[in-house]
């Protein structure tokens, strides 16, 4: 018998390490029973009814930016956007003088994506509201992670022990990996991580995860392969001598996929670069789980936003039927 049910803690989200396996186990289920919501003709509950979410992007996003939008109204929160376009930031306003105008507005919750590593730490130490972090530089992406997991629940079950998570491409440049790489093993998976040599973080033979050189070997017999986006933008020259290059000896197609096992799940966090990281067949073929990762991307931001803004107000779990 269980003497202290479980309690949600933490006024931000920053990083996977902040998580203990039952937090994260947590919110993937909390986010299990938003994904229920997520499925009825009218996605509208009240839960967050009079919560205010800002959604502060400083660097360009897609998913991220719109799930956290479509999360928080279907909680029937206000959300309201401030990107680096268009904000004084463009003027010379400081991180510093953005972020306390933006509390001074009275959030409960701050999403900020921004490509300076800690810059989601320097806004939580600075402010009393909740701070998510939709992405810091290299350093970490958390809800991404969250919402592969929650992808790979879906069909794995609650149950990792024994499974095989290959991530392959450019893991130098990525918050995606560093992030999974915690979440996945915390919940008891088996990583493998391939790239080229110059595509390789610096101490990567120090992280709980196998490493490859050779993508062939590294999709053997995986139950998921995990595809990174080349980062063009954030490298620097010289790293990749040619992307044809890259992309033969690299890229996910359906003939180096048949080496992993025969219900092998294919993620890719998005956006995709077609033909170089991944093959079309295999980005549209039977294996790939890319549109699910998005629709689990809006349950998980449900999970993440409910948590947070809740947290003074003693709630463990949403109500079904809200
Ligand atoms: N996966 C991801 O973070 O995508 P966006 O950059 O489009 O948000």
């Amino acid at each position: 018998m269980n003497d202290h049910p479980y309690q949600w803690t933490h006024k931000d989200l920053l990083d996977i390490s902040q998580l203990s396996r039952e937090d994260a186990c947590h919110i993937l289920d909390v986010a299990a029973s938003f994904q229920e919501i997520n499925r009825r003709p009218v996605k509208k509950v009240p839960t967050l009814k009079g919560k205010t979410v800002v959604l502060f992007f400083v660097e360009n996003s897609t998913r991220t930016k719109t799930s956290f939008d479509v999360a928080g109204k279907r909680l029937s929160a206000d959300t309201y956007s401030l990107a680096k376009s268009g904000s004084s930031l463009n003027k010379g306003e400081s991180l510093k003088d953005t972020a306390l105008t933006l509390q001074a507005m009275g959030p409960d919750v701050i999403v900020i994506r921004h490509p300076s590593s800690g810059a989601a730490r320097f806004l939580a130490d600075l402010l009393p509201c909740g701070i998510v972090n939709g992405g810091d530089g290299w350093h970490a992406h958390p809800t991404q992670a969250l919402l592969d997991s929650f992808t790979l629940r879906q069909q794995w079950g609650n149950d990792f022990s024994g499974r095989v998570v290959t991530i392959l491409g450019d893991i130098a440049h990525s918050r995606v990996a560093r992030s999974n790489v915690q979440l996945l093993t915390l919940l008891g998976a088996h990583v493998r991580l391939c790239a080229p040599r110059t595509l390789l973080p610096a101490g990567v033979h120090n992280w709980p995860a196998e490493v490859y050189g050779d993508p062939d070997a590294a999709v053997r017999d995986s139950d998921a392969v995990m595809c990174l986006r080349l980062q063009l933008e954030r490298q620097q020259a010289g790293l990749l001598p040619d992307l044809a290059e890259y992309s033969r000896r690299f890229c996910l197609t359906p003939a180096r996929l048949a080496g992993a096992k025969p219900d092998a799940l294919v993620l890719h966090p998005g956006p995709m670069n077609r033909g170089l990281e991944i093959a079309d067949a295999v980005a549209d073929g039977p294996h790939s789980r890319v549109l699910d990762q998005v629709s689990a991307g809006v349950a998980t931001r449900m999970a993440v936003l409910y948590l947070l803004a809740t947290r003074n107000e003693g709630a463990s779990a949403p109500q079904q039927g809200e």
